[in-house]
């Protein structure tokens, strides 16, 4: 007998697939914000099942563009306040969309929840949405979500503007640290990020060492 959770795991790939034939960019962000959360997830110490959770929240939580007009996708720029009403709706489609597969509540709470602040400012300019919560009444994945969704938003090129600088981006988040975004999930961010850039950098570093030749380090002592 197929269990609820197995008919689940099964609608996941059609849902993907609905997201890649609507807008391809949508499903490369969401395996950028993937990325990204699980960078800071393990500069949190969360264990498997937090970032299995985060992993499919961050494939869906763009669901709701999935029901936008194509002229409309690709606009983000000069919305008329009728668009904006339309974009601050789209968590509220992928939670009924989400509810009606049966998907596990903490993945839809993280999803309906991305677009918070964690301030509950709601008199700025940009108040959160769709439900106005604040703090700690934002669940962490949401929260984790939220800092990761907008560093891939900002490091990657989009129709209307070029990507931004790493460092450029990781400060305009940290401008936000404790007001749209929760200050420890900005910290993680922080440390992965650099954490990572440093790797990188002596990955380069080695392999510069490297004899392109012979394959081996060009000042390692020969085996006698
Ligand atoms: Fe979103």
């Amino acid at each position: 007998m197929v269990t609820i959770e197995e008919e689940v795991s099964a609608l996941i790939p059609e849902i993907i697939g609905i997201i890649e034939n609507k807008d391809i960019k949508t499903l490369h962000h969401a395996s950028g914000v993937q990325r990204y959360g699980s960078l800071i997830m393990e500069k949190l110490g969360l264990d498997e099942e937090y970032v299995s959770l985060f992993y499919t929240a961050a494939i869906f939580h763009d669901l709701g563009k999935i029901f936008w007009p194509d002229e409309f996708l690709n606009q983000h720029i000069n919305l008329s306040l009728e668009q904006f009403t339309d974009v601050m709706k789209h968590p509220d489609s992928a939670t009924h969309f989400l509810q009606m597969a049966g998907v596990d509540p903490r993945i839809i709470q993280a999803v309906r929840h991305h677009h918070e602040r964690y301030d509950g400012d709601m008199q700025c300019k940009h108040p959160g949405y769709p439900d106005g919560l604040k703090g700690e009444q934002i669940p962490f994945l949401a929260r984790i979500l939220a800092v990761a969704d907008t560093y891939e938003a900002l490091t990657s090129g989009r129709p209307y503007r070029d990507a931004i600088a790493k460092m450029t981006a990781l400060a305009i988040i940290e401008s936000e640290k404790g007001k749209q975004f929760d200050p420890i999930v900005v910290d993680a961010l922080w440390a992965a990020i650099i954490d990572f850039e440093k790797k990188k950098q002596s990955d380069i570093v080695f392999l510069s060492e490297i004899d392109f030749y012979t394959g081996c380090r060009i000042n390692a002592i020969p085996a006698v």
